[in-house]
């Protein structure tokens, strides 16, 4: 393919000076010989099924076939550079994924003038989403909740590499969204509420898709996507793609903050909001897409929109009065490339034409065009774009498969144990009852072999269910399955139907333990908005039953945001919190169940108790004022089921001898250096992760109760001690302050590990 593009350098280069050899310059020298219609071609981004055989662009037959007469209209006559998804949202076998997209790839540098190959885009969240056969990572929020970097790492080398495998090198992940909000369909996609451990295992992630030193043109490497730049999740009615008002102080503080090290780091690209912030859509905002994206933070790279946002502008969001201005609005504020997908011909005529009338400046198309054009030569497109398939033998190996087994292992959480109930003891026979009992599609969530997740039971049949696990865990014979209530697969993703609550309820009382498996189906995006937090009413009246029993219950919970359980909770002898674990989330689940896995997740979420108490642990001080009283005093309490950071473990650790090196810091660029003392006072072996908290005591804008600084995963073995020392450098305890600029704040100061704390001053 080299070959191929030797000519074009030397048609359209006037330069073969040594340094000529950067991807930059070389991105240069194709943009310098390119038409108008070739360059906005560039810009332009379709779906697969635009180009497959099938009855309408929205819908194409299976297995794919690329249909020559759409993919020359779409590829030669329209240039179109880049392609996404799958068909029907299902996945494809690797071979059909490698036979279409080399000859996609063919097709774009055989027919074309400009021979420029075609970049294609997926979602790879926790596995190489599309593929048959792929390893299924537990979803981002149990990583979090693992809070174990290396799983974050793990989990993007092996997408990295599964996806080019079938011929992909782009990955729209990882998703710095903060999930700040239980109600929204898609806080399972994020590493959870805190800035610090969004960004922390962000990049964490883009280096195992990237690599260490950013080279993309590696052929296991991928370039990575952040998303949703900016406040996606912040939203008023906690639905999906509605308005949310952020002041700019907050947005930084919290929101911008994880993207700014991610793009430090070397991000390649990054994708834009489908929300609206303060009544203006991401996707038309000039100050936070070039002043803030590309100006302050720095970044380089390609930005591209979200599903048909440009369109939006017009159609849904009403600040443009016409398609051809929506364009005109995006592109302008930064927009490189449109996620179009369907209307391509609309997309590249109407920028065509504001260009020759000057509505958008040509300098600013050649912009975004060599962006593309240089992610392209960093991702090797240009001298490889046609993968070598022998080269992947790893594609869902036992080896990807153990990864993914440890990160659901280390992630599951265990929030309650009376009387030390777990692990099980004494072999017992067991009722496995509920919903989420028995299907992959619960243990996975979205974007496992399909969009919204509703096909895992077909493509994840070799794996196990929760029942399976349990099952083959203590024996066939001390292991029933009733499912009391199951989700109806006819309708909406909530709704469900009564099977057999009495049947279960029956065996429960013939069983010496009952594992109750509640939660949700799969879903994201608008089709997993929620109308009430509250769990399903139906399975709260399987938990009430089977409360009737007097057996002790272990309550599981799978579900991609924390549902409501407060009124069940007390009925219940352990709880153990799964989220999305994947597919190997049931093996893990029963390790954990038999004491063969100790649990050391924690939650990277505040688990609300009350729909009306929807808070993250930063909340303010005033949130603990008590008007029942009588009184109007300050001895309230916020009242959360279980807090951020909560997890408890088979053994048990104490705290001791919190100390910082100083009690007084008098220079900005001081470093504080902490020690605790940590010891495992149980007979268990296991991991503690220890979290630095710090309070601002007084500030001028009234500082959050408190922050997460910094954390270590531990292992300590039975009655060992362990020292774990922090070092914080101060200025680490800045904040954004009413006129957006981060300040640190002289005076004094907490630092909180656990139930200790030590106070220092700033001078
Ligand atoms: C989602 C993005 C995703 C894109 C492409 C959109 O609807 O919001 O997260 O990357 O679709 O599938």
């Amino acid at each position: 393919m080299k070959y191929l593009l030797i000519p074009i350098l030397i048609f359209l280069s006037c330069d073969s000076s040594p340094e000529n050899t950067s991807n930059e310059l070389k991105a240069n020298m194709i943009l310098s010989g390119m038409t108008l219609d070739e360059k906005i071609g560039q810009m332009a981004q379709i779906n697969l099924t635009v180009i497959a055989k099938g009855p309408s662009k929205w819908k194409s037959s299976y297995p794919l076939v690329i249909d020559p007469k759409r993919a020359k209209k779409a590829i030669k006559d329209f240039k179109i550079g880049s392609i996404i998804n799958t068909i029907n949202g299902k996945a494809l076998k690797p071979v059909n994924w490698r036979e279409s997209i080399s000859k996609i790839q063919n097709f774009a540098i055989d027919s074309t003038r400009a021979k420029i190959p075609v970049i294609y885009g997926i979602d790879g969240i926790h596995g190489a989403t599309y593929a048959e056969g792929a390893t299924m990572f537990p979803q981002q929020i149990n990583i979090a909740a693992s809070w174990n970097k290396q799983n974050a790492y793990n989990m993007a080398k092996v997408i990295a590499y599964e996806t080019r495998a079938i011929g992909i090198p782009w990955n729209f992940s990882p998703i710095l969204d903060l999930g700040i909000d239980p109600r929204f369909p898609r806080q399972f996609e994020t590493f959870g509420e805190d800035p610090l451990l969004v960004g922390t295992l962000s990049r964490w992630m883009i280096r195992g898709f990237q690599g260490d030193k950013n080279d993309t043109s590696n052929k296991f490497k991928v370039a990575s996507c952040l998303k949703h730049f900016v406040g996606y999740q912040a939203v008023i009615s906690g639905k999906d793609r509605t308005p949310a008002y952020i002041p700019d102080n907050v947005l930084s503080e919290y929101h911008i903050e994880p993207f700014k090290e991610a793009i430090k780091d070397g991000a390649k690209t990054v994708m834009i909001s489908s929300g609206l912030i303060n009544g203006i859509p991401v996707h038309a905002n000039y100050e936070l897409i070039i002043k803030t994206l590309r100006e302050k933070l720095g970044f380089e790279g390609v930005i591209l929109s979200d599903w048909e946002d440009i369109n939006k502008l017009h159609t849904r969001d009403k600040v443009a009065k016409n398609k051809k201005e929506a364009i005109k609005i995006a592109i302008n504020s930064g927009i490189d490339m449109s996620m179009i997908p369907y209307d391509y011909e609309q997309f590249c005529r109407f920028l065509i034409e504001l260009v020759k009338e000057g509505e958008v400046p040509l300098k600013r198309i050649d912009n975004a065009v060599l962006r593309i054009l240089k992610l392209k030569f960093d991702l090797g497109l240009f001298d490889n774009p046609i993968t070598d398939f022998n080269s992947y033998k790893d594609f869902g190996s036992k080896k990807h498969n153990e990864l993914a087994y440890k990160a659901a292992s280390e992630s599951i959480t265990l929030l309650k144990n009376k009387n030390d109930i777990l692990p099980l003891k004494n072999n017992p026979s067991i009722l496995v009852t509920g919903p989420n009992a028995n299907t992959m599609r619960g243990l996975n969530g979205a974007w496992t072999y399909s969009w919204q997740g509703n096909l895992a039971d077909e493509f994840a049949f070799d794996y196990n269910t929760i029942y399976e696990s349990v099952s083959n865990t203590f024996g066939p014979s001390n292991v029933k399955f009733i499912p009391g209530v199951t989700y109806n697969e006819e309708g909406s993703y909530f709704e469900m139907k009564e099977v057999n609550i009495k049947k279960a309820v029956d065996e429960g009382r013939k069983s010496d333990i009952i594992l109750l498996c509640l939660g949700e189906n799969s879903y994201t995006e608008k089709p997993g908005d929620l109308n009430d937090l509250n769990i399903h009413k139906l399975q709260s009246k399987l938990a009430r039953e089977l409360s009737k029993t007097g057996k002790p219950i272990i309550l599981i919970i799978n579900s991609g945001r924390p549902r409501l359980i407060t009124d069940f909770e007390p009925f219940m002898d352990g709880i153990i919190n799964v989220y999305l674990p994947g597919n190997h989330g049931g093996d893990a689940l029963a390790d954990i169940l038999s004491g063969k896995i100790n649990p050391s997740g924690k939650l990277p979420y505040t688990y609300p108790a009350f729909p009306n108490s929807l808070l993250t642990y930063y909340y303010k001080s005033s949130e603990i004022q008590n008007n029942n009283q009588g009184a109007y005093d300050y001895v309230g309490e916020v009242k959360n089921l279980y807090d951020f950071g909560y997890g408890l473990s088979y053994s048990k650790f104490s705290y001791s001898n919190l100390t910082t090196n100083r009690k007084v810091y008098e220079s900005l660029s001081d470093t504080i250096r902490i020690n605790v003392e940590l010891r495992n006072t149980s007979k268990v072996d296991g991991y503690e992760v220890v979290q630095l908290y710090s309070s601002d005591l007084f500030a001028e804008i009234t500082p959050d109760v408190k922050r997460l600084r910094d954390f270590k995963r531990i292992f300590i073995k039975s009655g060992e001690s362990k020292s774990v020392n922090f070092s914080l450098p101060i200025n680490s305890l800045g904040y954004y302050n009413n006129r957006n600029e981060k300040v640190v704040e002289k005076g004094e100061f907490s630092i909180l590990v656990n139930n200790l704390s030590s106070n220092i001053l700033i001078k």
